[in-house]
């Protein structure tokens, strides 16, 4: 590996790889790929922007003309894609952009990655293409049934992989992370959303009646993850990512509040997500096996977010306007209007 092109790294975990390679890979050049949607934000790269081993380039992963032009130009030997729509309430609102940028846009990469003859592809997925499980621990072998037009959306873009891996002996390896948190999260998934609307004693939305489970990893260890995938995946194989930290969301909603040092009675529960799964959980023996460890306890990893959100308004505070307060509207004002209070 010499010239990696990372797709989709102005958005949350995508920036924190950029950052982590940049500067724990000083002979690899890192060329960033962002069509810079609502949720990419050149914020998120401030910190190596002026690194010699860093470029951005501004495009969309589907335009085909776009990435085989990236490709020739940094000479690209690696791809670790990241681009993706990854908001499971929007792709219920939208889901066109799905299709296309979890689909068709990796689609494009696949096949123009192969006319450059690249070495490794690298797709970041997610626990959700295994859909809602009641028991136990997903492995990798495990059939998909993904429930939303998101996961749906990503399991599409997974086959797409496999098959350029089978019928064309592309080395491809698929990561499967589980619920992300920590600094530069767009403020639209729980813990960003809920974190900053608390700063603010705003109420806040939980869906139905909190006690669906996720398991939630904190975004330096889901970046070594990739690294280790990366560098040591079998080709043609998938590793989990997997927090090893299942929790009820209203436990989770419990402990931010407390960190944070506001109230329990700021939480509203409000009429539930649409398909909403009850329960994702997985197995990470198989990342073991090849190096990974995680760093990070759920308390210190909850903390240090909490912090990272009250010391950076600067950061959020200019995201939570225009298209957001639009988006925030259409998701909650109705929900919140029929919301009742926690006991
Ligand atoms: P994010 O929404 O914060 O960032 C997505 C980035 O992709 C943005 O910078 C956006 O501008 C870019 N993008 C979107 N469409 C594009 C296109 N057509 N072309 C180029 N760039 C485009 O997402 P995230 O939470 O950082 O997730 C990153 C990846 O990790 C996604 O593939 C997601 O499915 C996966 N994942 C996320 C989590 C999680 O909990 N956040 C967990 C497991 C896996
Ligand atoms: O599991 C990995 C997935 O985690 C990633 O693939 C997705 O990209 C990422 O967005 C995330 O999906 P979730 O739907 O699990 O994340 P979200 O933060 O939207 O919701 C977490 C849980 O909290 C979920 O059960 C829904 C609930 N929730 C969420 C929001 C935004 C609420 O109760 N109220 C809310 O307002």
């Amino acid at each position: 590996m010499k010239n990696i092109l990372v797709t989709g790294a102005a958005g949350f975990i995508g920036s924190a790889f950029a950052r982590y390679m940049v500067e724990t890979y000083p002979h690899y050049n890192i060329v960033v790929l962002d069509k810079l949607t609502y949720a990419g934000n050149r914020d998120n790269l401030l910190s190596i922007d002026d690194e010699e081993n860093y470029r951005f380039e501004r495009a969309d992963i589907a335009d085909r003309g776009a990435v085989s032009r990236v490709l020739q130009q940094y000479d690209i030997d690696t791809i670790v894609n990241f681009a993706a729509e990854s908001h499971v309430d929007r792709s219920i609102l939208a889901p066109d952009a799905f299709v296309h940028t979890d689909v068709v846009g990796v689609y494009i990469l696949l096949d123009e990655g192969k006319k450059h003859g690249i070495g490794r592809f690298l797709q970041v997925s997610t626990d959700e293409v295994y859909g809602d499980i009641e028991s136990g621990l997903s492995v990798e072998g495990d059939r998909f049934l993904p429930n939303s037009p998101y996961a749906a959306a990503k399991a599409g873009g997974e086959l797409m992989v496999r098959s350029y891996q089978v019928t064309h002996g592309m080395d491809t390896v698929i990561t499967r992370g589980s619920n992300t948190f920590g600094p530069y999260q767009y403020p639209e998934k729980l813990l960003p959303l809920f974190i900053t609307e608390a700063i603010d004693d705003r109420p806040l939305p939980v869906y139905g009646d909190g006690k669906q489970i996720r398991d939630w990893l904190y975004v330096e260890d889901h970046v070594t993850g990739i690294d280790v995938a990366l560098h040591h995946g079998v080709s043609g194989e998938a590793y989990n990512i997997a927090g090893e930290n299942t929790q009820f969301n209203i436990d989770v909603v419990h402990a931010m509040l407390d960190a944070l040092g506001k109230p329990r009675s700021l939480i509203r529960h409000v009429p539930d997500r649409e398909g909403h799964d009850r329960r994702y959980a997985m197995d990470a023996s198989k990342l073991r096996a090849l190096g990974w460890k995680r760093q990070w306890d759920w308390p210190r990893a909850l903390q240090a977010t909490v912090d990272w959100y009250l010391n950076n308004e600067w950061w959020w505070r200019k995201i939570k306007t225009g298209e957001y307060l639009e988006y925030f509207k259409r998701q909650y004002a109705e929900r919140l209007a029929s919301s009742s209070a926690s006991e």
